[in-house]
């Protein structure tokens, strides 16, 4: 069984790192200066506060998310297991005093207890293969109290829109062309998605649940509209349908003083 896990997150690591070069091409990945960073800057800034924090980023990839946080002043940690992901986000942020960049696996991180106000991760926890593993070993190194701060969707089950959306990207791609840096690899996605805990979609009403068992409590949800609609303002036809294919949600929680499995779930559904 061990054998067949460790497999599969090789292939997770490969996947990742052949598409490092060219990530930041696909729409949704590289954040643009303008709106959209500050949409996200907004987001990031409502859930840790005005203060510089000690953030530790999980699966940073190409250093996109490190630079909103690096932005707002934050002393960031950005770890990913992919060498490929991090030589581009460590290009990114060359020089810059506040952020060490460290491969490691998220899902046991090996940092010190309580050692991080805060946890930070976009797209990361849908391709989690030990998900229960993964969360204890974040409320660890979480200080009491420290917040985690999950980026994240629904990418198995498009919405009722999104299936529209997607016909008409279709018909647009046989108008014009498929947009290369879409849709690469996508039998190799597939496969792995197949063999994922949340591969038949990640739910908040299945994460909530989790993360309570793990030790989390104040869980809050909101969507993640404010940074799709900034997405859209420059976005070509194609790019602005692409916004609304799935549903993607901001989840916060904090480390509970309690022990794990002790809670349960408060949810404050802030808006969506
Ligand atoms: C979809 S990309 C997201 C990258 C970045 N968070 C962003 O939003 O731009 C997924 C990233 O997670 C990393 N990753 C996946 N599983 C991981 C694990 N167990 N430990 C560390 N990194 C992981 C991959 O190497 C890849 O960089």
């Amino acid at each position: 069984m061990k054998r067949i896990n460790r497999d599969l997150k090789e292939e997770i690591r490969d996947y990742w790192s052949k598409r490092s070069e060219t990530f930041d091409l696909a729409f949704g990945h590289a954040i643009a200066a303008g709106p959209e960073l500050d949409a996200w800057a907004a987001a990031v800034k409502q859930a840790l506060g005005p203060q510089p924090r000690r953030v530790l980023e999980l699966a940073c990839g190409t250093g996109e998310v490190t630079g909103v946080l690096l932005g707002l002043g934050h002393e960031v940690t950005a770890l990913d297991f992919s060498e490929a992901m991090l030589t581009v986000a460590r290009r990114k942020h060359a020089g810059h005093k506040k952020v060490r960049f460290i491969l490691a696996d998220a899902e046991s991180t090996m940092e010190d207890e309580a050692s991080y106000e805060a946890i930070i991760c976009r797209h990361l926890v849908w391709t989690l293969t030990e998900p229960e593993q993964a969360f204890s070993d974040w409320r660890r190194i979480l200080r009491p109290g420290g917040l985690l701060l999950i980026f994240d969707g629904d990418w198995a089950r498009p919405t009722l829109m999104g299936r529209a959306a997607s016909l008409v990207i279709h018909v647009i791609d046989l108008l014009v062309g498929a947009d290369p840096h879409h849709g690469g690899m996508s039998d190799r996605h597939a496969a792995i998605m197949a063999q994922l805990p949340f591969g038949g979609g990640l739910t908040t009403k299945r994460l909530v649940p989790m993360l309570a068992d793990a030790g989390f409590a104040d869980i809050e949800l909101s969507s993640q509209w404010t940074i799709a609609v900034a997405q859209r303002k420059h976005a070509t036809l194609r790019n602005k349908l692409r916004t609304l294919i799935y549903r993607r949600f901001i989840l916060s929680c904090r480390k509970s003083g309690e022990a794990a499995g002790s809670l349960r779930p408060h949810v404050d559904r802030r808006h969506g």
